[in-house]
């Protein structure tokens, strides 16, 4: 049965990215947005915020399977919240969340509204998939780019990132939303634990600068978290192969071309290495 997937935030960093994988899987995609774009073949959007509940129920007319990726830096639970009663009320038969390594663990308000997602569409009543993810690329690049126009590299100490390709994750993303529901499944990152300074090193190396490096401490729960590693995952999950030199050379050749930064095509997972 073809009926339409539902992928709210299809208009994101990752949505734009799943999207196109499920329709060249055959399938008709309604994409839910602040910000509607105009159709295109087989891409229908429809008006809606998941934070302020509006547009869900018309968005979810006819729908089966709902990819819930819309997302910001607050409100991520009262968005899974609406999105879950609005699936159920609609008899969706699968919904997706895409939620963050580590949800609940770290004491940072974004980590914990993650893990609130979470429990809302467990406890939907509809059947459903999360899928953990590591930040993206993108994510640390403003990091990374910030600290390497300092004077002096600012290095805090135990700060490690595992950043992983959207690409690697939308691929992943896609086929979970194809397939059937399936709870939490293994955590996604990317393939290199990497701390601040080798992040920055790599960035400041790829662009032929050099910085003299200052450690600083971070303080409170948050930086005991940091330093302990909650914001990473563990050995069951699957890596993807795109790291951060891969990523560094993908932008670079995407602005020597003038395109917008790089879609690739998609490489196979592989587990962590032991
Ligand atoms: N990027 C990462 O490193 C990372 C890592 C782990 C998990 N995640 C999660 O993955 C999801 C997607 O991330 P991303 O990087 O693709 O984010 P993004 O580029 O910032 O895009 C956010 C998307 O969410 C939509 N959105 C935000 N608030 C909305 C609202 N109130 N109502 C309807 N749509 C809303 C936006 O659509 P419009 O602006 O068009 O409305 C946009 O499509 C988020 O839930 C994020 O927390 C991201």
């Amino acid at each position: 049965m073809n009926t339409p997937i539902l992928v709210t935030g299809g208009t994101g960093t990752i949505g734009r990215r799943v999207v196109p994988l499920l329709r060249a899987a055959g399938r008709e995609v309604r994409i839910l947005s602040r910000h509607p774009q105009p159709d295109a073949p087989g891409v229908q959007h429809v008006a809606g915020d998941t934070v302020a509940g509006t547009g869900l129920a018309e968005a979810l007319d006819g729908v089966g399977t709902v990819l819930h990726l819309a997302g910001g830096a607050k409100g991520d639970d009262v968005s899974a919240r609406n999105v879950a009663a609005a699936a159920n009320a609609a008899g969706s038969t699968h919904l997706l969340l895409i939620s963050v390594v580590g949800a609940d663990r770290m004491p940072i308000g974004y980590f914990r509204a993650k893990a609130a997602a979470e429990q809302a569409v467990a406890e939907s009543g509809v059947p459903w998939t999360v899928l953990r993810a590591a930040q993206l690329h993108e994510f640390v690049l403003p990091i990374a780019r910030g600290l390497a126009r300092l004077p002096l590299m600012v290095v805090p100490g135990g700060l490690r990132f595992e950043p992983v390709h959207g690409d690697e994750v939308a691929a992943r993303l896609a086929d979970l939303t194809l397939g059937a529901p399936a709870g939490r499944v293994s955590d996604i990152a990317g393939p290199d634990v990497l701390d601040v300074a080798e992040l920055v090193t790599a960035y400041t190396a790829f662009h032929g600068k050099r910085r003299p490096r200052v450690p600083v401490r971070l303080p409170g729960a948050v930086g005991r978290a940091y330093r302990a590693g909650d914001n990473l995952a563990d050995a069951s999950a699957l890596r993807g192969q795109r790291g951060w030199p891969e990523f560094l050379a993908e932008q670079a050749a995407s602005t020597q071309a003038g395109l917008p930064s790089g879609v690739r095509p998609v490489d196979p997972l592989r587990r962590a290495r032991p």
